[in-house]
């Protein structure tokens, strides 16, 4: 019998965050600051994002920011003034929150300066990624899930040696807000994908199975993103890029096990707000 295939865990260890969009749909709080920086209770949205990833094994954070890059990078970075004014007043629980924020030494902001769609945005973390797989993750896809979302995927992705995107069964009328797999179970939880579309019409959506944001990717998917020509809307999709991967090497999809909230809409932001104060400790009873 021939020998069983060795299976190669390497470690991934760097975490791409796609954060230069315009924040539109939350005018005029995102005007002179990142959606990624509102508040989800107290800590801004993609804290929860950078919280999982390391949490999950990442040990570097790429972020890719627009114009207003700085406003995540200073929060991202010791304050040194504020700890001491925080230590002299005694307020030693604030401190303790502050000291909290993860200030990861090999954080990497890259600029995009204008938005050209997800595929762009990724493309635009080529070089600080190199050649080794890596984690996408979409920070308004806030996910409650233990173990994490993004390490759910990741040994998906030690088990299969190929890339992994996470999806969700959601209801026929919210498809044509995602993309969308056309895949085959091959065991719990976990797909073959055939086909992937973004943004099906309603009625022309391959399954229930969105892709919500978290992927697991390999260098080889750049060189596709470089050649993928834009959309209807002059954006470059990573999903068109996944689809043009697919006729060479398989992709997987996992479906994640954990409660995800859609901060990118109001509802969905504001749900995910209650739903966090109401596990607050420090809010017990007061909310
Ligand atoms: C992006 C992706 C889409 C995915 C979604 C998950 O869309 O293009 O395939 O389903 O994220 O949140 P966006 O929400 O940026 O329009």
């Amino acid at each position: 019998m021939p020998a069983k295939e060795a299976r190669v865990t390497v470690q991934i260890r760097k975490a791409v965050f796609p954060a230069a969009g315009l924040g539109s749909r939350f005018l005029p709080a995102t005007k002179a600051q990142p959606k990624e920086m509102l508040p989800l209770v107290d800590k801004p949205i993609i804290q929860y994002g950078v919280e999982e990833a390391l949490a999950s094994g990442a040990d570097q954070i790429i972020v890719v920011a627009g114009k207003y890059q700085h406003v995540i990078e200073a929060h991202f970075t010791p304050n040194k003034p504020l700890e001491d004014f925080l230590e002299s007043q005694g307020k030693i629980d604030l401190l303790a929150e502050v000291r909290a924020v993860p200030c990861p030494a090999t954080f990497t902001s890259v600029l995009e300066a204008t938005p050209l769609g997800l595929g762009h945005a990724v493309l635009a973390a080529r070089e600080a990624v190199g050649d080794e797989p890596f984690i996408v993750i979409l920070s308004d896809d806030v996910i409650d899930a233990q173990p994490p979302a993004t390490r759910q995927l990741i040994n998906v992705y030690n088990d299969l040696q190929s890339p992994v995107l996470a999806v969700e069964r959601l209801p026929a009328d919210q498809l044509s807000q995602y993309g969308v797999i056309d895949a085959e179970q091959i065991r719990d939880r976990v797909y073959k994908i055939r086909d992937l579309i973004e943004k099906p019409k309603s009625d022309e959506a391959p399954s229930d199975l969105a892709i919500i944001g978290r992927y697991v990717l390999t260098p080889n998917i750049f060189p596709i993103i470089d050649t993928t020509q834009p959309d209807t809307k002059g954006e470059i999709q990573l999903t068109d890029a996944l689809r043009e991967l697919l006729r060479t090497q398989p992709i997987y999809a996992y479906e994640i096990n954990g409660v995800r909230h859609d901060t990118g809409n109001k509802p969905g932001f504001l749900r995910a707000t209650t739903y966090f104060a109401q596990r607050q400790s420090d809010l017990d009873g007061a909310f």
